[in-house]
């Protein structure tokens, strides 16, 4: 309780979270990536090629047979004592923290029980499911605060049978400090058995849903996305906004109105209209203000003849379907959750699976800019194309010439794209994709006033990539010749290239092998040292030191 007093003394001084300078030491990790997910996670980590070729195994952890960790590990360190840690979190619902450096294990916690997987057809997922989306770090108060959904159950909450029913399974928020993994105070929250504000029909049921993107943190308003579960059940896709000094929770569904999907049989297969957000992992993305996300496929509008002709993004839809998003939260106005802009490629097919929704979106640095001083965004997914879009209107419906997308312009690639693209905002600047079962690709940019030619291709890696992750951007302090694209690759493990191609290709930096990765993985970066999920579920740490 010693905490919770100077919190909530700290909160009701301010009405609002204190925002200390520099709470958060530049080495660390304490979100998925960067705000924007454009995967630059900037040039604080002291990392460049010439430390890379020292690279060595530092230490790995092991974790409980069957546990796994779709969840990013976060890095922090602790202001009091100057200590960095690793802060991890697994489909067991369990939490731990390691010492950056050496691999001690510091603390352990069952958070509580994770709910058993073995009812549905999602079981590569792990045996039970528990923690999934990344977490977040709150690192403006005290030692800092973890973030995270747990998906538990209550037995024969909602219907008989124990724990097993979908339909008694319960999502908390909790938050938990670092230093004692222990509740924050009014900490968890149960967002449960109540209705989307968008639509009241639709109760949320965490139970139906699966947490899956990584958590998105603006100030103080705390976002998630929530899909299916192997696309079972009565679910639809939602957001779920958490205002964590007050606690008021929002519930905006992407599937919403008279026309979207509903039921009341919870078992039936996308009764509730779909539209999940899950984007294989890769977390939601902001500007600084609004929140920009993947749906997949849900209300079928072309089907139902509402897009046979082109719509502009600015439009009202109560469904979404295949569709990148903009949300807009502005709590003054009391209006909630609101629809401000989306795109759906030209080609939507509504029977087909080949949608946008397995990759998220990348909101770039503002480095990159066209001669109009657009800003860019970036989306990918089934469709083997990178969409390049002006970030303030990102493209409606076959608003191009001839009814075609009406994005700045669209590179096609050799494979599907899995969690999200990579770039790199010095020298020039370059984005990077690494679809299924091809090379990762460097494109390089200028800001051309002919839109179509804002990205080149300059180079390719000579291996191609199975299981791929989302490629992740280094540099050393900014300096040139530094940047490093890193990728996670189920069999090949952990990979690491030049930035910057040279004559055509990509330039490999050799590492220590890592035993494979987990599926959609990315690595993770602290003081000199890079973690990853390996292959068997270990915990693995290289670096120099
Ligand atoms: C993991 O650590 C153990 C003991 O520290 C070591 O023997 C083993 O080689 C390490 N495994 C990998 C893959 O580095
Ligand atoms: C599922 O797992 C739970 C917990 O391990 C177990 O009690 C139950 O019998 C299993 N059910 C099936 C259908 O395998
Ligand atoms: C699992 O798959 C079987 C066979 O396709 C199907 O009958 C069943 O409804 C599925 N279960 C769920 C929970 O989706
Ligand atoms: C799914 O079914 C449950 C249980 O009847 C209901 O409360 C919920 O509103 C339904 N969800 C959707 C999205 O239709
Ligand atoms: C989907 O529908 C379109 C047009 O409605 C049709 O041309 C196409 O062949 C269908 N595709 C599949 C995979 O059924
Ligand atoms: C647009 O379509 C028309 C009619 O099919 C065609 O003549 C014209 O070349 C097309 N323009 C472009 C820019 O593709
Ligand atoms: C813009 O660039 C594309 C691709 O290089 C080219 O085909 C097209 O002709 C250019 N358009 C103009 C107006 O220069
Ligand atoms: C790149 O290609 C040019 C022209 O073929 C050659 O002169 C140069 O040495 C090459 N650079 C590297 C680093 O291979």
């Amino acid at each position: 309780m010693r905490f919770t007093r100077t919190f909530l003394a700290a909160f009701s001084l301010t009405c609002n979270w204190v925002h200390l300078a520099n709470a958060a030491a530049s080495s660390d990790s304490p979100r998925d990536a960067d705000r924007g997910q454009s995967s630059y996670v900037g040039g604080d980590h002291n990392i460049d090629p010439e430390t890379v070729s020292q690279f060595k195994h530092l230490w790995n952890a092991s974790f409980n047979p069957g546990e796994k960790h779709w969840a990013r590990p976060l890095v922090h360190t602790l202001p009091s004592t100057g200590r960095q840690i690793v802060f991890t979190a697994s489909t067991e619902n369990r939490v731990r923290t390691f010492d950056a450096a050496t691999g001690e294990l510091i603390a352990e916690r069952q958070i509580s029980p994770p709910w058993p997987l073995n009812t549905t057809n999602c079981t590569e997922l792990g045996e039970t499911m528990g923690i999934m989306g990344t977490p977040v770090i709150y690192t403006d108060y005290e030692d800092g605060i973890a973030f995270f959904y747990v998906k538990s159950y209550i037995e024969d909450y909602r219907t008989p049978g124990g724990a097993a029913p979908a339909l008694n399974g319960v999502y908390y928020l909790y938050g938990v400090y670092l230093t004692t993994l222990q509740d924050l105070y009014k900490f968890p929250l149960f967002i449960d058995d109540v209705p989307h504000d968008n639509d009241p029909r639709k109760v949320f049921i965490g139970g139906l849903v699966l947490q899956r993107p990584s958590l998105l943190l603006l100030g103080d308003m705390l976002y998630a996305g929530f899909g299916g579960i192997c696309d079972a059940y009565n679910f639809t896709g939602s957001v779920v906004a958490v205002n964590l000094g007050s606690r008021n929770i929002y519930r905006w569904a992407t599937q919403a109105g008279p026309d979207s999907g509903h039921t009341d049989d919870w078992t039936l297969r996308n009764g509730g209209g779909a539209g999940g957000i899950w984007q294989a992992g890769a977390g939601l993305a902001s500007d600084g203000k609004d929140v920009f996300f993947t749906v997949d496929k849900g209300g079928d509008l072309v089907g139902a003849g509402v897009f046979n002709s082109p719509v502009s993004g600015k439009t009202h839809l109560d469904m979404l379907s295949g569709s990148v998003t903009r949300i807009s939260l502005n709590e003054e106005n009391g209006l909630g959750v609101q629809l401000v802009d989306w795109f759906k490629p030209a080609d939507y097919q509504a029977n087909y699976s080949h949608d946008i929704g397995s990759s998220g979106f990348a909101v770039l640095d503002e480095g990159f800019k066209t001669a109009e001083g657009k800003k860019i965004g970036v989306a990918s997914g089934k469709k083997s194309k990178l969409y390049i879009h002006d970030l303030d209107n990102l493209g409606g419906y076959r608003q191009g010439l001839n009814s075609s997308d009406g994005v700045l312009q669209t590179i096609h690639l050799d494979g599907q794209v899995f969690g999200g693209i990579g770039s790199y905002p010095l020298e020039g600047g370059y984005i990077y994709a690494y679809p299924e079962n091809a090379p990762l690709s460097a494109y390089a940019f200028t800001s051309s006033a002919n839109t179509s030619q804002l990205f080149t291709l300059v180079g390719r890696s000579s291996s191609r990539s199975s299981g791929a992750g989302t490629p992740t951007v280094t540099s050393n302090q900014g300096k040139s010749g530094t940047g490093i694209v890193w990728v996670t690759d189920v069999t090949r493990g952990l990979v690491a290239y030049k930035a910057v191609p040279v004559n055509g290709t990509l330039v490999e930096i050799p590492l220590p092998k890592v035993n494979g990765a987990i599926k959609y993985g990315r690595p993770v970066f602290g003081d000199g040292r890079v973690y990853v999920i390996d292959g068997s579920g270990k915990l693995v740490a290289l670096g120099a030191k």
